[in-house]
């Protein structure tokens, strides 16, 4: 028989698509052609497969030889489909047999010297594999951990074609010694990591060192994060240098509770395509995060890049945190790229050869400073930029991209007795990563009958109708929106926020604090009350006591304060709301 094959899958986004490959053995003068849209790197597979299968002591036919990858209409990329072309092949020529690779499904690249390499999206490829049916695939070694991340399916690792021709065939295994280069290269080195990507708290690493109790004061921050993270709400931490923006930004990610199974896998999977599993951890079951520099291209936020394109830092950040230090230095285009894979939950890249999908729902943080030197204040004091300057700088941050934003915080400076005082009574992370949990789970059992899971995933329309507030709870929303302070939109943010406040605080459904809170964090305002206050009938412990009685509702009946004491709303809080 001249004729065989074997399948093998090709990757669009993080989705596999299984490919047939064929090979056919003709008589006439040695050739070998390969068709079915290959792009570069597949088509120097003629060579590695051709000297591989030679250098693993096996003949290679003389014969007009050409191998076809079906569907012809999917673009193929890279270098994983060589193992299977060397199966093919060989099966073609009779030196195994056909019947026995029919229906296995081989991935991994091919080494010069028969050495059988791993390939980055095996995750992926497998899962296609199971849901087309297929029970057996063949990965190089250093990949089998990872395929068997996928159920119901038999792994077989293969050090080299010499290995797996044995196996196909019943002889010896031959003794293979360990890749001399040892699995992966560095994904830094081969230009596949994105610096500040990654996964956050691994042993080892310096992050798991990282909680929350290291920072000082910063009392609403805090607990900003602590909403942010309970309820999947984006986060803007705004305020002078050396207030501590990216020190809780960095603390974010360990507050978000461990991955569920699927969502694992999909997170792995996103990482696999990328090239960046962690040695030794097939599974990322915890939130990634991901912390690109300003100066980082399009390409490398959104994804794309040539050859099998690459997940952008969206993606990597996909169910976990994508922090955007000093985000207004981020060119405007980068910024409002993020507007769709926020709305969204995906990113999607169109080339001339087709488009793909990748996930991306990650929680946004974004920290900056008030203006280019960072000293400006609302009182103004030692700023040295002119106000056309700080216009500038903090208009950078789009409308649109700023109202997809729930909370916005002010991180003033810590005090010297903040930082002097060891502060015994402040959260580690652990103790309000179990208050986030509960708060998550409590949202969860809410939502069972519905397709959302946090509080940040729910449609406007549903919040407002499904579920009661307690009563009065809006009122202080509702005259926002009459005097034009607050649009719809900005309404339904405020609600999901509530909800998420009011979980936290192990209420079953929001009241008129846990909107008040909404409000303060969302634009950014302080509705003349004292900071301490928005936060009563909180269930963990807080900042300094509130003065007085600290009862929001009976303080309104007090005299207002004048328009002078109050704070100004910013110029982000005021476009937010009026310009949507
Ligand atoms: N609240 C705090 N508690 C403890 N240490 C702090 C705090 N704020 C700042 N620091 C110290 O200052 C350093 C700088 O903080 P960080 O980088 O988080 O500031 P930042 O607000 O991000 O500043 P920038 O705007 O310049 O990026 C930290 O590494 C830490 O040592
Ligand atoms: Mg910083």
């Amino acid at each position: 028989m001249a004729f065989a094959r074997t399948c093998s899958v090709a990757l669009v986004g993080v989705d596999g698509v299984i490919v047939e490959v064929q090979a056919d053995l003709e008589p006439g003068v040695a050739a070998f052609t390969l068709v079915g849209l290959p792009d570069k790197a597949l088509t120097e597979a003629r060579d590695r497969v051709r000297a591989a299968v030679v250098n693993s002591g096996e003949t290679w036919p003389q014969r007009k030889l050409t191998v076809g990858l079906s569907p012809a209409s999917v673009p193929k990329s890279g270098s994983g489909f060589d193992l299977a072309v060397a199966c093919a092949v060989l099966a073609a020529a009779e030196r195994l047999d056909p019947s026995a690779i029919a229906d296995l499904l081989v991935i991994g690249e091919l080494g010069l010297d028969g050495r059988v390499r791993p390939v980055r999206g095996v995750l992926p490829s497998v899962l296609a594999a199971a849901d087309a049916g297929y029970l057996r695939v063949v990965v190089a070694e250093q990949t089998a951990a990872e395929a068997s991340l996928v159920p119901g399916v038999t792994v077989i690792g293969v050090r080299s074609l010499r290995q797996l021709v044995a196996v196909l065939t019943g002889a010896p295994e031959p003794e293979e010694p360990p890749d001399p280069v040892g699995g992966r290269p560095d994904p830094l080195m081969a230009g596949l990591m994105l610096p500040g990507a990654g996964v956050r708290g691994l042993p080892g690493d310096a992050a798991a060192r990282m909680d929350l109790a290291d920072v000082a004061g910063q009392y609403e921050a805090r607990r900003a994060l602590e909403i942010a993270a309970a309820g999947g709400h984006h986060l803007y931490l705004k305020g002078p240098p050396g207030a501590g923006k990216t020190m809780l930004a960095e603390r974010l990610p360990s507050l978000l509770p461990p991955l569920t199974q699927k969502e694992a896998l999909e997170v792995t999977a996103v990482h696999s395509v990328a090239g960046l599993l962690p040695a030794g951890r097939p599974l990322i079951d915890r939130a990634p995060y991901c912390a690109p520099h300003h100066s980082t291209t399009m390409p490398a936020i959104v994804g794309g890049g040539s050859g099998l394109p690459r997940p952008g830092a969206v993606s990597l950040a996909h169910r976990g945190v994508l922090f955007l230090d000093e985000a207004p230095e981020f060119p405007v285009r980068v910024l409002d790229a993020l507007r769709q894979p926020l709305e969204s939950g995906e990113v999607v890249i169109a080339r001339s050869a087709g488009s793909m999908r990748l996930p991306s729902r990650f929680l946004l943080c974004l920290a900056a400073n008030p203006c280019p030197c960072g000293r400006h204040s609302r009182r103004g004091e030692g700023c040295e930029c002119t106000p056309a300057m700080v216009s500038r700088y903090q208009g950078r941050l789009s409308g649109p991209l700023l109202d997809r934003v729930d909370l916005q915080v002010q991180v003033a400076p810590v005090t010297r007795a903040e930082l002097m005082q060891r502060d015994s009574t402040a959260e580690t992370t652990e103790i309000v990563a179990a208050r986030v949990l509960v708060a998550r789970e409590r949202a969860a059992a809410r939502l069972a009958e519905t397709p959302w899971r946090t509080n940040a995933e729910v449609p406007g329309y549903e919040l407002r109708t499904r579920w009661q507030l307690a009563s009065g709870a809006l009122n202080d929303a509702a005259r926002q929106l009459e005097r034009g302070l607050l649009t719809a939109r900005g309404l339904d943010r405020v609600l999901r926020v509530a909800w998420t406040v009011a979980d936290l605080a192990g209420r079953d459904r929001p009241d008129r604090r846990d909107v008040r809170t909404a409000l303060v964090l969302r634009t950014g305002v302080e509705q003349g009350l004292p900071l301490t206050e928005r936060f009563d009938g909180w269930s963990g412990p807080s900042g300094p006591a509130p003065e007085g009685d600290g009862d929001p509702v009976e303080k309104e009946k007090r005299p207002a304060r004048p328009r002078t004491a109050r704070t100004k709303p910013d110029r982000h809080a005021e476009t937010e709301e009026t310009v949507v």
